[in-house]
């Protein structure tokens, strides 16, 4: 049976420091390492960078009440919480040239899915190729935050079942298999999440051995 080791330090999980944690962050610095990995110059990757920071912009407009509601959402307040995506595009339209274009397709999209069953029915195959990029940096980084008041921090390994298993609907092979690969070979992964990493060992088991394993009905919302 195949297993994939992970660097020491991207091991289990539990809350440490997390007031040290920050998730727009994290997200922007795993969607710039993946960009990289991805091929992409690192000017680009610098732009997916500021892209991702700005990512949630939108939840400015929202309530405090509403996203630290420690309940599952209602549907009026789904409804509400979509939102986040449109506002941050609109608050974004000053950002001029391939920069704007890129921070407000991201600030709308990165809720999409491979599938198309994301906030907007469209499928990420269908969008340039930043915004799954953010869009799984984002997902793994709401799986194992600690910030969220509706769940427990996922442990790593447990997250990055959930996003293999996630390969052809929620993300695309490809990305997940870049996703993996990263993890497998890049040491500054471990840097992102420090705040939240203790060591032991990770093994992720092969997806055919994951499938109806992983916690998928555990609840989280990104
Ligand atoms: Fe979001
Ligand atoms: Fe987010």
């Amino acid at each position: 049976m195949q297993t994939l080791q992970f660097p020491q330090a991207l091991q289990t999980s539990q809350t440490l420091q997390t007031s040290h944690f920050h998730e727009d962050e994290a997200v922007a610095k795993l969607s710039k390492l993946l960009a990289l990995e991805c091929g992409m110059s690192p000017e680009k990757a610098e732009q997916i960078y500021i892209a991702a920071l700005l990512h949630d912009a939108g939840k400015k407009k929202l309530s405090a009440e509403l996203l630290n509601k420690p309940d599952k959402l209602t549907p009026e307040e789904f409804e509400v919480m979509k939102t986040h995506t449109t506002f941050g595009a609109e608050m974004l339209r000053c950002v001029e040239g391939d920069l704007g274009v890129m921070v407000r397709k991201v600030a709308l999209y990165h809720h999409e899915r491979w599938d198309s069953c994301g906030y907007w029915g469209k499928s990420l195959s269908k969008l340039p190729r930043y915004v799954e990029i953010v869009a799984i940096a984002d997902t793994f980084t709401a799986l194992v935050s600690p910030l969220r008041t509706y769940k427990q921090p996922w442990p790593p390994k447990e997250a990055i079942d959930y996003i293999h298993s996630q390969a052809g609907s929620h993300f695309s092979h490809a990305m997940v298999n870049i996703f993996l690969q990263l993890l497998r070979t890049n040491d500054r992964i471990a840097g992102i999440y420090e705040p939240l990493l203790v060591v032991p060992a990770i093994i992720v088991t092969p997806k055919n051995a994951t499938q109806g394993g992983v916690r998928n009905s555990r609840r989280f919302r990104i």
